[in-house]
């Protein structure tokens, strides 16, 4: 099997060439990325079946000659950071929507398998004491220019379904962590500073909850959705791992052998979306998936663990991600 994984030098997409070289030996993997400030080729496992492509999804002509070759094309590029887009929108309109766009059209043409990897953030966010969590069917309320573009991706890729016969499948799934995570995120940011000697950043009051899963988790669903999703559906994928960012910031000092309160609060995301929460039922039942991540504090503890064993991996991107932050008084 010829897979195309679109933005596989960053976080997601190299756990996803890396799990599917362990797990389906069938599998050649052709990597498509734009090595922008958030892809590495050194996050790429070395193997003779897997290949890196340095290009850009919107490039037609490069786009248009791998799809032709690939029998699926899962597709993770994409801008992805929310204070990025409050900084600078118009990289996340490029690369989210036209890069899908160009996407689209190139497996229209070839009648190629697509699988579009997006977030659960499309839904906006949940008061805390909703009892509510996001559904397939909750409506589209996006709220950064992250999430507005990544909304709209999604919608590109449901009408391309309907009116063009795409066979596509989507999945929006919530916060990952795990190895190879840029250092601008939240969770590889604070163990980072702490290695660095520097003190953990909470946004605000740190109330907000993010639904946190394992990014092998997350990779696992991917695979279940390509083999035996339903074209044209949409699944969410989520592990009920809802904590409030205090808490997270309080493991991770505390696995880091540091007070729990050794961090500052500085000031907060604009328009900072309070809660997300996934109900990932439709694909437990319908497709029998199962998280195998559930301790995260053990999730969190190898984490930490890969980012002490990996310096020379994350030092790379370290003192960039902290200048942008600078600029945004965060
Ligand atoms: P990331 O920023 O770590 O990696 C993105 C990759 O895409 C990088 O390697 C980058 O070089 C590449 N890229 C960017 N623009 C490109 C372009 N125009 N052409 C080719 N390559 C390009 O992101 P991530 O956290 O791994 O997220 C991957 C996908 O998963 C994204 O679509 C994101 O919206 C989605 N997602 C992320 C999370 C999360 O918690 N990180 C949660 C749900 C969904
Ligand atoms: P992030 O990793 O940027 O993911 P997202 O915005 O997609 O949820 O942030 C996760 C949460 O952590 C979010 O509520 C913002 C917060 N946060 C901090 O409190 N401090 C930080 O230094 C960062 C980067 C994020």
């Amino acid at each position: 099997m010829k897979v195309l994984v679109t933005g596989g030098a960053g976080f997601i997409g190299s756990n996803f060439v890396r799990l599917t070289l362990d797990e389906r030996p069938d599998a050649e993997v052709t990597v498509l990325d734009a090595l922008t400030y958030a892809g590495s080729a050194a996050s790429l496992p070395a193997s003779d079946r897997v290949r890196l492509v340095e290009g850009n999804i919107a490039d037609a002509e490069v786009v248009d000659d791998l799809v032709r070759e690939a029998d699926v094309v899962v597709h993770f590029a994409a801008e992805s950071h929310n204070d990025n887009s409050l900084d600078n929108p118009w990289p996340f309109v490029q690369t989210n929507l036209v890069g899908t766009f160009t996407l689209l059209e190139s497996v229209r043409r070839h009648g190629t398998r697509f699988h579009h990897i997006s977030t659960d953030e499309v839904y906006g966010d949940l008061e805390l004491d909703d009892p509510a969590k996001f559904t397939p069917d909750t409506p589209y309320n996006p709220s950064s220019p992250y999430s507005a573009t990544k909304a709209g991706s999604d919608l590109l890729v449901r009408a391309w379904v309907r009116s063009f016969g795409v066979e596509a499948t989507i999945s929006n799934c919530s916060n990952n962590y795990g190895p190879l995570q840029h250092v601008e995120k939240f969770i590889p940011r604070q163990i980072t500073n702490v290695l660095g000697g520097v003190r953990p950043k909470l946004y605000g009051a740190g109330l907000n909850v993010r639904d946190w899963i394992h990014v092998d988790d997350h990779n696992s669903a991917v695979w279940t959705i390509i083999d035996t999703g339903k074209i044209g559906e949409t699944y969410l994928i989520g592990a009920d791992g809802e904590l409030d960012n205090k808490t997270v910031i309080e493991m991770i000092l505390a696995g880091m052998g540091e007070p729990a309160d050794a961090y500052d609060h500085v000031s907060d995301r604009p328009g900072h979306d309070m809660r997300y929460a996934i109900d990932a039922s439709k694909l437990r039942t319908e497709l029998g998936w199962e998280p195998r991540f559930r301790d995260f504090a053990a999730g969190l503890a190898d984490t930490i663990a890969w980012y002490r064993a990996n310096e020379p991996w994350w030092r790379a991107q370290k003192a960039a991600a902290e200048a942008k932050y600078a600029k945004l008084g965060r």
